[in-house]
């Protein structure tokens, strides 16, 4: 298949079952939720008061469930911020130099970059917001010297893993975009990484990242949050999976149950407190993992949010 981009409403002009496998990304990168809070509203779950130790013992625990399916890595972004931050940042001309503590949303690493098809590499984000144009900076220098090729971001808004997800095993992505990531970063994305993309438009601000309304599951299967998409984006999803489950409306807009993460195509951890989204996976043969991450979701991030999925370095 070429590396182009192929739009809701343009016919496939390829078969996707034909595109061709990759290896699985079996390493999470978690960020340490030292400096976590919510101290600003840039989407519209944003709100109420953290309770910090709460907010610690929610994500060791998502740590130490991911920690028994995958490879778990920390970066910590007080060990040197000097590092991790203000240092990088004059050296790539990537952002401001600010401390950690300038950086609430840092926890969500799934929005810093997107690991390469192969995942010995990853490419920067370039957020789309001021309040976190500062971040990437954090996953360039870490995974910098853990070895990774790192790449600049595309020209325009890009939020990483949030909006751009690999279809599981196979050189193929699919790039939401609409809210936070623009369209355009894809045609550059696409040739960068050699891949096709298949583009899915986000129209409404509650779901403001692909990974809120779309995990996928396997290579057949997907979980969506239907109301998410448009006609045409529904009828791409439905083309290219064979089986997609639906989260109900509620559930996806008070538990984020639509910010699940399949990490090894039967385990689905996702947010607790989602009994209907839980039922759906385990008709279907998934087993469901839930993960109490109610102060996280005071940001309007949970489970797939405060992960990167990486490959192994060279
Ligand atoms: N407060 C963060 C933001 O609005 C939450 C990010 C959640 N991440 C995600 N991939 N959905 O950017």
């Amino acid at each position: 298949p070429p590396p182009t981009v192929v739009d809701e409403g343009d016919s496939l002009p390829f078969d996707p079952a034909a595109c061709p496998d990759r290896p699985a990304h079996d390493r999470i990168l978690l960020v340490r939720p030292t400096h976590f809070d919510v101290a600003y509203a840039i989407n519209p779950y944003m709100g109420g008061d953290v309770d910090r130790e709460r907010a610690f013992d929610q994500w060791r625990t998502l740590r130490d469930a991911s920690d028994r399916y995958v490879d778990v890595t920390v970066l910590d972004p007080d060990d040197g911020w000097r590092r991790y931050g203000a240092d990088v940042v004059g050296a790539d001309g990537l952002s401001d130099p600010a401390r950690p503590a300038d950086h609430p949303d840092l926890v969500f690493a799934a929005n810093l970059g997107l690991p390469t098809a192969d995942g010995t590499g990853v490419v920067l984000a370039s957020m789309a917001t001021d309040e976190r144009r500062g971040e990437p900076a954090y996953l360039a220098a870490w995974a910098e010297q853990a070895g990774y090729e790192v790449s600049s971001p595309p020209t325009g808004a890009f939020e990483g893993t949030g909006d751009a997800l690999w279809h599981p095993d196979r050189r193929l992505l699919w790039g939401g975009y609409g809210v936070r990531t623009e369209r355009a970063v894809y045609d550059d994305l696409a040739d960068r990484l050699d891949v096709p993309v298949l583009a899915l438009e986000l129209t409404d601000d509650r779901y403001y990242h692909l990974d809120v309304c779309l995990t996928p599951l396997d290579a057949e299967a997907a979980l969506i949050q239907p109301e998410a998409f448009t006609v045409d984006g529904l009828a791409r999803l439905d083309e290219v999976f064979d089986t997609i489950l639906e989260i109900p409306v509620d559930e996806s807009l008070e538990g984020m149950a639509g910010n699940a993460h399949c990490v090894d195509g039967q385990h689905v951890l996702l947010p607790a407190g989602n009994p209907e989204t839980e039922s759906v996976l385990r008709d279907a043969g998934y087993e469901p993992v839930p993960i109490d991450t109610g102060e996280f979701e005071k940001a309007g991030g949970s489970v797939f949010c405060l992960s990167l999925e990486l490959g192994t370095p060279t």
